[in-house]
C-alpha cells in the first residue's frame, strides 16, 4: 500500500485529496500542516510521495522537501504551489522535486495521472522514456552535467503550460531543445510554429504575429491569420526576441498578460492560448539593464530559464554529437580516428554545435570514396594545432611534408602570428574570439589559394598533377577550387 504525505495548511486542500485519494483502495493517506508536523510524521514514518505546498505556517516547502529527500531519498516529492509562486517551484525542481502542481486544480485528470506517475516502479519507461524521445527528437544531451541537469529540468517542465526563455550562445541548439521541449509536452499534436524576430522588419513581424485584416494596409489583399491564432493550441517560438523592436515588446507583453490579441486594421480580440518559448544568444537581464528590453516582458518570458552551455564547457559531450551526426549522414559507415577525435576536443568551437556539424559534414564530403575512417588530415587547419601535425599520417608519401610543416621557418612563423594577434588584443577587455578564428581561417584560406595556384600554374592546369604535387586526392582539390574565395568551415 502507498503511503502519502499531504503537507498543506488549508483545511479545503487536505479535504479535496482525501476525497479524490480514498478513490483509489490501496493509497494510505497521512496529513500534516506544519514543518513541525512534517518532523513528526517522518520520525516514525516513510512514504513513498509527499505533496508539499509551498507556502506552511512555519516554514516553506523547499526546506520541507530537503528534509524529505534527506531522510528519504526514494520519497517523491510534488510542489504545491499558486501562479505568482510558479518561479519558486521551478526552483524547487531544481533542487530535486520530482515534479509540481499549479493550485486550483483545474484539471483533476491531469493530477490524478502525475500522482500515478510518481508511483508507478520505477521500470525502465520511467527512466527510458525522456531519453528515448531526445533521440527520436534529435537532441544529442551527452554525459556533461550542465547537459544532464538542463534536459532533466527541460523534461520536467515540458508539460506544464509555463512560457520558456532558452539562453545560449549561438549555435548551442536552443532552437532544437525548444523542439524537444514541445514534443515532450502535452501540446505535441498541435503546431509548433517558430519566427525569428531580428530577421523581418517591424511591420511584416508585426503581422506575421498577430495577423491583418484584408485591406488593413496596401498589400493586405487578404486576411491572414497570425502566428499567435494558429499557434493557439501549440507553440510559438520567439526565437532571437533580444533583437524585437521596442513597439513590438510592447504588443507581446499585452498579448502575454491577457492572453488576447489584435489582427492589425481590427478591433476584435482574440483569444490565444500558445506556449511561448522564447530564445535568445544575448543575455536578456543584460540587455533590460542597458534599457534595450523590456523587464516586465522578461519577467513574463523568464517563467523558466534554461541556459544551455557552450560547448567548449563541456567538451565530453563531443564524441556524442559526432556520432550522432555521423550516423545522421553515413548510418554506421564511417567513424573518426582517434587523433581526429582528440583534434576535436581540443578545440574551442566558437560557433558550438552548429560549428561542429558543418566540420563533421565537411570531412564527410572530403573523405567520401576515400576513406571509411576520418582522419584529422580531414578537418579544417584551425582544429588542428602544430603539435599534432607529426602524428598525423604514416603514409611514406607524407614525410617530406611532415618534415616541411615542423620545419624551424613554419615553428618560427606561427609564433611570431600568435605573439602578433596575441598583442592585438593585450589592451582589451573582451576579447573577440569569434573574429581571432575567422582571421584564422582566412590565413588558412589564402595557404591553400597560393599552394592550388602554385601547384596548376606549375602542371599547367592538369588537376591529376597538381594533386599528387599537393599529396592529396583529386576530389580534395576540386573541394578546394570550390572552396576559393568562400569561408572556410
Ligand atoms: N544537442 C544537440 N543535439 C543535436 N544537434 C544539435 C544539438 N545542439 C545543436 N545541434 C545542431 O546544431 C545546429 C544549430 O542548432 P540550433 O539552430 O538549435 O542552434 P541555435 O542555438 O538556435 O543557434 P543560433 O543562435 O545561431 O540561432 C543545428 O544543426 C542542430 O541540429
Ligand atoms: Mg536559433
Amino acid at each position: 500500500m502507498a503511503r502519502i504525505l499531504i503537507v498543506d495548511d488549508d483545511n479545503e486542500v487536505q479535504n479535496f485529496f482525501s476525497y479524490l485519494l480514498s478513490r483509489k483502495k490501496d493509497f494510505h493517506i497521512f496529513f500534516a500542516s506544519t514543518g513541525e508536523e512534517v518532523h513528526t510524521s517522518i520520525a516514525s514514518e516513510s512514504y513513498q510521495l509527499a505533496i508539499v505546498d509551498l507556502k506552511l505556517p512555519d516554514t516553506n516547502g523547499i526546506e520541507i522537501l530537503k528534509i524529505l529527500k534527506q531522510k528519504n531519498p526514494a520519497c517523491k516529492v510534488i510542489i504545491m504551489t499558486g501562479y505568482s509562486t510558479v518561479k519558486s517551484a521551478l526552483d524547487a525542481i531544481r533542487l530535486g522535486a520530482d515534479d509540481y502542481i499549479e493550485k486550483p486544480f483545474d484539471d483533476i485528470g491531469e493530477l490524478e495521472k502525475t500522482i500515478d506517475k510518481m508511483l508507478a516502479p520505477e521500470i525502465n519507461s520511467e527512466q527510458d522514456e525522456p531519453v528515448d524521445l531526445a533521440e527520436q527528437t534529435g537532441f544529442v544531451i551527452g554525459t556533461s552535467i550542465g547537459m544532464r541537469n538542463l534536459f532533466t529540468l527541460a523534461y520536467k517542465i515540458a508539460r506544464k503550460n509555463v512560457n520558456v526563455l532558452i539562453e545560449g550562445e549561438t549555435g548551442t541548439g536552443k532552437e532544437v531543445l525548444a523542439r524537444f521541449i514541445h514534443q515532450a509536452s502535452l501540446r505535441l499534436n498541435h503546431p509548433f510554429i517558430g519566427v525569428n524576430c531580428g530577421a523581418l522588419t517591424e511591420t511584416l513581424l508585426e503581422s506575421e504575429l498577430f495577423g491583418h485584416e484584408k485591406g488593413a494596409f496596401t498589400g493586405a489583399t487578404q486576411l491572414r491569420k497570425g502566428l499567435f491564432e494558429i499557434a493557439s493550441k501549440g507553440t510559438l517560438f520567439l526565437d532571437e526576441i533580444g533583437d524585437a523592436s521596442p513597439s513590438i515588446q510592447v504588443k507581446l507583453l499585452r498579448v502575454l498578460e491577457t492572453r488576447e490579441f489584435m489582427r492589425v486594421g481590427s478591433e476584435k480580440h482574440i483569444h490565444t492560448d500558445a506556449r511561448i518559448i522564447a530564445a535568445s544568444h544575448i543575455n536578456l537581464s543584460e540587455a533590460v539593464r542597458l534599457g534595450k528590453f523590456r523587464e516586465d516582458l522578461l519577467y513574463r518570458l523568464d517563467v523558466v530559464k534554461l541556459h544551455i552551455p557552450p560547448l567548449r564547457q563541456r567538451k565530453e559531450d563531443i564524441p556524442y554529437l559526432i556520432n550522432h551526426f555521423l550516423k545522421r549522414h553515413t548510418g554506421n559507415e564511417l567513424t573518426f580516428s582517434q587523433d581526429a577525435m582528440e583534434a576535436m576536443q581540443r578545440y574551442e568551437w566558437p560557433g558550438n554545435v552548429r560549428e561542429l556539424s558543418n566540420v563533421i559534414t565537411r570531412a564527410i564530403t572530403l573523405a567520401d570514396g576515400e576513406t571509411k575512417i576520418i582522419t584529422a588530415d580531414y578537418l579544417p587547419l584551425s582544429l588542428t594545432k602544430s603539435d599534432a601535425l607529426p602524428h598525423r599520417s604514416s603514409n611514406a608519401q607524407n614525410s617530406e611534408k611532415i618534415e616541411l610543416q615542423s620545419s624551424p621557418h613554419l615553428d618560427q612563423f606561427l609564433d611570431d602570428w600568435k605573439e602578433n594577434i596575441i598583442f592585438q588584443w593585450n589592451s582589451k577587455h573582451i576579447i573577440d574570439y569569434p573574429t581571432i578564428v575567422e582571421q584564422t581561417s582566412k590565413l588558412e584560406q589564402v595557404v591553400h589559394d597560393a599552394f592550388v595556384k602554385k601547384a596548376l600554374r606549375e602542371t599547367f592546369g592538369n588537376r591529376q598533377e597538381a594533386s599528387r604535387m599537393l599529396n592529396i586526392s583529386p576530389r580534395t582539390l576540386r573541394y578546394l577550387l570550390n572552396e576559393k574565395g568562400k569561408g572556410h568551415t
